[in-house]
C-alpha cells in the first residue's frame, strides 16, 4: 500500500494520486491548447500533434497509476488487453487514416464518430451493474451516457452509409411521429430505471431495451435527412459523442475523459451552428427539412444552351485581366488540380494579374475543405478571401474562374425561394464581368438541382475534367 501524503476533506491521497491529477491537468492544457491551434491550416498539425499528446499522457498515467476505490492498481491481465487493444485500434486507425481519399474524409469522420460513441454507450452499459441506484446522479449520466452514446453509433453509421452512396435517404412524413414516438419511449424508460427502486439485476431487461430504441432512434433521426445537410449532422453526431464520453468521464470519476467529452461536444455544437449560418438554416430546418431532394425550382427545369469557350481565347481573356477570383469546389478536390490551379495563379500572378480564391465556407464535402486542398499546394493563406469579403469585389472582377464548383455560385439560393438551397449564401460569381465555369459536362452539384449560372450571358464553359482543363491552360498561357 502506497504512503497517504496528505488529504482532502478527510480522504488521503498518494504521491501516484497526486502525479495523476497533475498529468490529467497537463492533458487538459494540452487539449485546450490543440484545440485553440487546429482553429488555423499552418498550426492544425501541431494543433492534433498536442491534442493527442495529452490524450496519450491521460491514458498511459490512468494505466500505471489508477487505484479502484479498494486502493488496488488495474490488473496485470488488464493492463496487457488494453495495450493490445490499444495497438490494434492505433494501427488500424493510422493505415485507413493514410489511405483515404481526402474527398472520403467524411465518411472517415463518420466512423471515427461512431466508434467513440459505441465506446461511451459500452462503457455505460457495462458499469450499469455498479451503478448505486441510490445517486440519481450517477444513474442518470449512465443513462445518458447509454442513450446519447448509441445515438451517435447509429447515426453515424447511417451518416456513413449516405455519405459513401450505400444508403438512400428516406424520407415519410411519418417519420417524424415516429421519432417522437421513440424519444417519449427513451424518456419513459430512463425515468423508470431512476425511480423504479429495482436492482440493476432486476433493471437489466430495461437497460437493454433502452439500448435497442436508442439505437433505433438514431437511425431513425439520420435517415430522412437529406444529403446536403449531412456534414451539419455528422457535426451534430460528434458533439454527441463528446457529450457521452463526458458520461462516460463522470461514470468514472475520470476529469480527462471528462474534459475531452466537452471540449469535443462543445466544439461540434460550435461547429454545426457555424455551418447552419453558413447555409443561411437553423439547425430545426436541417433536422426535419430536407435540403437536397430535388424540390420544386424553375431552375431544376432548366435548359438551354450553354456557351463553350475555346483554350486560346480563356488563356488571352485571363492573361489580360487585371483581377480574376477563382472559385475552388467540390471538382476541384476531386480532379485532384490543386496544385496545377496553383501553377496557373502564380503564371498570371507573373503577369501582373491579381489573382485571389474565394472561399465559400461548405464548398467541397466537409468543412475547411478548400483550404486544406489549396493548403496541401502551397497556395498563400493570404489569397484565400472568405465568401463575404469578396462578394463586395465581384462587379469589379474581370474574370471568375469556377472550378468544380456549382451548389456554391448557384443564383437560384437568392432569387429562386422555391429552390431547395433557396437563403443559402453564395459566391456572387454572377456579377462578375466574365465568368469561366470549369467542369466535365451537364452534371449537377451536390443539392441535385440546375443551375442558371452557367447558361448566363456572361458565362462560357470550359468543359473537361479540372485537372486537364487546368494543364492545358497553363500549357497555353506559357505559350502566349
Ligand atoms: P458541388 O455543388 O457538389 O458541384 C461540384 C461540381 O464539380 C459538379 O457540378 C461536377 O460537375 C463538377 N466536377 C466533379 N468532378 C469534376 C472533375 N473531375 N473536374 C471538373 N469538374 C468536376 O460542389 P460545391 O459547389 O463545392 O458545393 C458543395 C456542395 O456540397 C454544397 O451543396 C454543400 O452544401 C454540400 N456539402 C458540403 C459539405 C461541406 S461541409 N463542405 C459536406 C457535404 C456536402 P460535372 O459532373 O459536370 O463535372
Amino acid at each position: 500500500m502506497e504512503q497517504i501524503i496528505g488529504n482532502i476533506n478527510g480522504i488521503g491521497f498518494t504521491l501516484g494520486d497526486t502525479i495523476l491529477e497533475l498529468s490529467y491537468l497537463i492533458a487538459a492544457l494540452l487539449f485546450v491548447v490543440g484545440l485553440k491551434l487546429l482553429s488555423h491550416p499552418e498550426s492544425a498539425r501541431r494543433g492534433n500533434f498536442f491534442a493527442g499528446g495529452g490524450m496519450v499522457l491521460a491514458m498511459f498515467t490512468t494505466l500505471i497509476l489508477h487505484k479502484d476505490a479498494g486502493g488496488n492498481s488495474i490488473q496485470l491481465t488488464n493492463v496487457w488487453i488494453i495495450l493490445s487493444a490499444l495497438t490494434i485500434g492505433s494501427v488500424i486507425g493510422w493505415i485507413v487514416a493514410r489511405r483515404i481519399k481526402m474527398t472520403a474524409m467524411p465518411q472517415l469522420v463518420s466512423l471515427f464518430n461512431a466508434t467513440g460513441g459505441a465506446a461511451s454507450a459500452l462503457v455505460a452499459l457495462l458499469e450499469f451493474p455498479n451503478a448505486d441506484m441510490n445517486n440519481l446522479g450517477s444513474v442518470l449520466v449512465t443513462v445518458l451516457g447509454l442513450f446519447i452514446g448509441s445515438v451517435a453509433f447509429s447515426g453515424s453509421m447511417i451518416a456513413y452509409g449516405k455519405l459513401d452512396g450505400k444508403v438512400k435517404d428516406i424520407f415519410s412524413g411519418v417519420m417524424k411521429y415516429v421519432n417522437l414516438l421513440l424519444l417519449v419511449a427513451v424518456v419513459a424508460i430512463s425515468v423508470f430505471i431512476m425511480i423504479s427502486g429495482q436492482t440493476p439485476v432486476q433493471l437489466n431487461w430495461a437497460i437493454y431495451l433502452l439500448l435497442g430504441v436508442s439505437l433505433l432512434y438514431g437511425i431513425m433521426f439520420v435517415m430522412p435527412i437529406g444529403g446536403a445537410d449531412m456534414p451539419v449532422v455528422i457535426s451534430l453526431l460528434n458533439s454527441f459523442t463528446g457529450i457521452a464520453a463526458a458520461m462516460a468521464g463522470f461514470i468514472y470519476n475520470n476529469q480527462a475523459m471528462i474534459l475531452g467529452g466537452i471540449l469535443v461536444g462543445a466544439a461540434g455544437t460550435i461547429l454545426t451552428l457555424i455551418m447552419c449560418k453558413a447555409m443561411n438554416r437553423s439547425l430545426l430546418n436541417v433536422i426535419i427539412g430536407s435540403f437536397g431532394g430535388g424540390g420544386t425550382s424553375a431552375a431544376n427545369q432548366e435548359g438551354g444552351d450553354m456557351k463553350e469557350i475555346s483554350l486560346s481565347d480563356a488563356s488571352i481573356l485571363l492573361s489580360y485581366s487585371k483581377s480574376v477570383v477563382i472559385v475552388p469546389g467540390y471538382g476541384l478536390a476531386v480532379a485532384q488540380a490543386q496544385h496545377v490551379c496553383h501553377e496557373l495563379e502564380e503564371i498570371l500572378s507573373g503577369k501582373g494579374v491579381n489573382v485571389r480564391f474565394a472561399i465559400h465556407p461548405v464548398a467541397g464535402r466537409m468543412p475547411g475543405h478548400m483550404n486544406v486542398l489549396l493548403a496541401e499546394a502551397d497556395v498563400p493563406y493570404n489569397q484565400l478571401i472568405e465568401m463575404e469579403n469578396i462578394n463586395p469585389d465581384m462587379p469589379n472582377t474581370d474574370v471568375v474562374m469556377v472550378i468544380g464548383a456549382n451548389d456554391v455560385v448557384n443564383p437560384a439560393a437568392l432569387n429562386d425561394p422555391g429552390s431547395p438551397i433557396a437563403g443559402m449564401p453564395i459566391i456572387n460569381a454572377h456579377l462578375a464581368k466574365n465568368i469561366i465555369v470549369m467542369k466535365r459536362g451537364r452534371g449537377k452539384g451536390y443539392a441535385g438541382i440546375e443551375n442558371e449560372l452557367f447558361f448566363g450571358e456572361k458565362t462560357r464553359m470550359l468543359f473537361g475534367n479540372a485537372k486537364d482543363s487546368l494543364q492545358n491552360l497553363v500549357n497555353e498561357i506559357k505559350s502566349l
